[in-house]
């Protein structure tokens, strides 16, 4: 017996459906294992270098230290420099949210220069506009955003950006450096060539065009990026 033209259409419909399913249910579960896995590695350590500013002359420079490093309480001008919205996010090793730390920030300004204690009254182009250091704590999803400057090279350096975790009450501390993904000076920079595949995956940032100014005035770029906190 033959089956009707709408039989065979059904049937056909149903088979592609079942194969879609199919493909949905395969690729799901390999694509959580490649998320899961590029996400699963700790931060890396990388040196903090010589300019991380300590708290006690942040306090006693009396300047506003918060998420916004584009914009200095009391300074009109906006950092020079592309801005950057930077949305980073604190996952355990298992994927779950870390939140109530800390996450420290800190690079050169658009000129080069770091704002730190040793730098301070040297000669050069610095930027008052740029806080330097910024500094917030990480929300019930793990997540922190923070507003910058994409980060620029200077003498010998790639493009980087500092970074600070902090737990609270003192129970662990972690220092590394975010790189931008797909800089051509990486390969040429010391720090970047002592990490394995992983290790750069962990700390290249993607940036993405921001959307059309509008209520972000001045966001020309944008950076979602997962931390994995060690241990
Ligand atoms: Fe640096």
């Amino acid at each position: 017996m033959h089956a009707s033209p709408i039989a065979l259409t059904v049937r056909r419909r149903q088979l592609r459906q079942g194969l879609a399913a199919a493909v949905a249910w395969i690729g799901l579960p390999l694509w959580h294992t490649a998320r899961a896995q590029a996400a699963a590695t700790p931060l890396p350590a990388v040196s903090e270098g010589p300019f991380y500013p300590a708290e006690r002359w942040r306090l006693a420079r009396g300047r506003d230290w918060d998420a916004d490093l584009t914009q200095v309480a009391g300074i009109a001008t906006a950092a020079r420099g592309e801005h950057l919205a930077l949305l980073l996010r604190v996952v355990d090793i298992r994927g779950r949210a870390v939140d109530g730390h800390t996450i420290e920030i800190w690079q050169c300004d658009a000129a080069g220069q770091y704002h730190h204690a040793r730098t301070e009254g040297s000669a050069g182009d610095r930027d008052p506009g740029f806080q330097g250091f910024g500094a917030a704590r990480t929300a019930a999803d793990g997540s922190v955003r923070l507003r910058t400057i994409k980060p620029v090279p200077y003498p010998g350096r790639t493009p980087h950006i500092h970074v600070k975790l902090l737990a609270p009450g003192g129970r662990g501390e972690w220092t590394s450096q975010l790189f931008v993904a797909g800089t051509a000076a990486n390969d040429r920079d010391f720090l970047w060539r002592q990490l394995g595949v992983d290790e750069r995956r962990a700390l290249a940032i993607a940036l993405e065009p921001a959307p059309v100014p509008g209520q972000q005035a001045g966001l020309r770029w944008q950076s979602t990026h997962t931390l994995v906190l060690p241990g």
